[in-house]
C-alpha cells in the first residue's frame, strides 16, 4: 500500500511540468558542481521503521524525479559502500562521479519498495532500461548499494 502510494506520488510529479527540473536543467547541474556534499549521519538506537521508510520516499524523490545529487546523498552516510567497479565507494567520491552525469540523464520510474531496512529502486536510466539497485539502511542512513544482478524481491 505504501509503495503504490510512493508510485502515485512519482507519477503525479512526472505529470506537472512545473513541479520538476526538465532533463539536463543547468540549474540543478550547476548547483550538483558545487562543493562538499552533506551526507547522512547514523543515529543509535536507529530510527524507529516508519522513519526510516519517510526517507526512503525523500531519497527516491530527491535520486529519481528530481534527480537532485546533494540531496540524494543527504540520506547517504559517509563511508557509503557502493559495491561497483566504475562507481566508487565513498560518499563523497560517489557524489563527485553522479554530479558529472546524473542531471542529464532522463529516468523513468518502474517501481519502488522500502522494507525491512532495504530500498529497492526499478527504473529505466543511463545504465540501461531495467535497472534494479538495492540500498541498505543502518541508523537511518543508506550504508551500502547493490546494482549486479539484482532481483525484485518477492
Ligand atoms: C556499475 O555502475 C555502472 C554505471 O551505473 C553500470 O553500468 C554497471 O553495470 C555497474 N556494475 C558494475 C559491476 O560495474
Ligand atoms: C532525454 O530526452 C530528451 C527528449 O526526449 C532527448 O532530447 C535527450 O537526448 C535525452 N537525453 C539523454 C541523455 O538520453
Ligand atoms: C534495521 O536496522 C536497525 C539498525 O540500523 C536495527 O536496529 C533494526 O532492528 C533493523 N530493522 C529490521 C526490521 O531489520
Amino acid at each position: 500500500m505504501r509503495t503504490s502510494a510512493v508510485l502515485a506520488t512519482l507519477v503525479a510529479t512526472f505529470t506537472v511540468p512545473a513541479a520538476s527540473a526538465p532533463a539536463g536543467d543547468a540549474g540543478v547541474f550547476a548547483r550538483q558542481q558545487t562543493g562538499k556534499g552533506k551526507f547522512c549521519e547514523k543515529t543509535v538506537p536507529a530510527p524507529p521503521d516508519d522513519v526510516v521508510r519517510a526517507r526512503h520516499d525523500k531519497f527516491v524523490d530527491a535520486f529519481l524525479v528530481k534527480r537532485d545529487i546533494v540531496e540524494t546523498f543527504t540520506y547517504i552516510a559517509p563511508e557509503y559502500i557502493n559495491n561497483n567497479v566504475t562507481s566508487p565507494d565513498s560518499a563523497q567520491r560517489a557524489l563527485d562521479f553522479l554530479s558529472r552525469l546524473w542531471g542529464n540523464q532522463n529516468i523513468t520510474v518502474h517501481r519502488t519498495l522500502y522494507r525491512d531496512n532495504y530500498s529497492w529502486l526499478n527504473y529505466a536510466g543511463m545504465a540501461g532500461s531495467n535497472i534494479i539497485d538495492r540500498y541498505r539502511w543502518e541508523g537511518g542512513c543508506i550504508v551500502q548499494h547493490w546494482d549486479r544482478g539484482e532481483t525484485w524481491p518477492a
